[in-house]
């Protein structure tokens, strides 16, 4: 709904030339810190449908994919820079629009043919979901959509998803 869409673009914070020059980081804590907003979008990133998975990307998307895991009835799988998962982990490299990285999960995290859900805060390049997507792909699930919170359109990056249900709450 309308009043959705303003409660989240009042509350997420442009902040110029952060973390490098040229960009503008889009802060969403003040959104985190006012219960109602962060309850509502919460309720509405939660699917129509049926969900085994619940996979958030770190760092911002864990916030909102732990929630909506739990009230969609699904389990949490974490998706986490190289290096922080314990047990063996594959492995996808992707372009940020600033720098580059390489994003893990674990190979037993999701059981043959679960429904994934993917939750980020924000699509810009496309390039860290359109990683998570393979991820979850060569895992052994099957991706039924992309959750964000918001989509920077001028970036193209729903373009890089493929045939991938993209779903964001506001488009900037
Ligand atoms: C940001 C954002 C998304 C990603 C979007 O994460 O939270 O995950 O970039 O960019 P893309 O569509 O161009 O790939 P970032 O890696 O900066 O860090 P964080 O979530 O750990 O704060
Ligand atoms: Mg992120």
């Amino acid at each position: 709904p309308d009043d959705l869409t303003g409660t989240i673009l009042g509350r997420i914070r442009d902040v110029p030339d952060y973390p490098s020059p040229g960009v503008m980081f889009k802060d969403i804590t003040p959104l985190l810190g006012d219960h109602a907003a962060f309850s509502a979008v919460i309720d509405a990133l939660v699917p129509g449908t049926r969900v085994d998975k619940v996979v958030g990307i770190e760092a911002r998307g864990f916030i909102l994919a732990a929630p909506v895991a739990y009230h969609a009835g699904a389990g949490f799988v974490p998706v986490r820079k190289k290096g922080k998962l314990p047990a063996e982990a594959l492995e996808a490299s992707y372009d940020l629009e600033y720098g580059s990285a390489v994003i893990e999960v674990h190979r037993d995290a999701f059981a043959p043919g679960d429904r994934v859900l993917i939750v980020d805060d924000v699509l810009a390049t496309g390039g860290t979901a359109r990683a998570a997507v393979e991820l979850v792909g060569r895992a052994g699930a099957e991706v039924v959509g992309v959750s964000v919170l918001m989509e920077l359109a001028f970036l193209n990056g729903r373009d890089r998803l493929g045939g991938v249900d993209l779903r964001a709450l506001v488009v900037v």
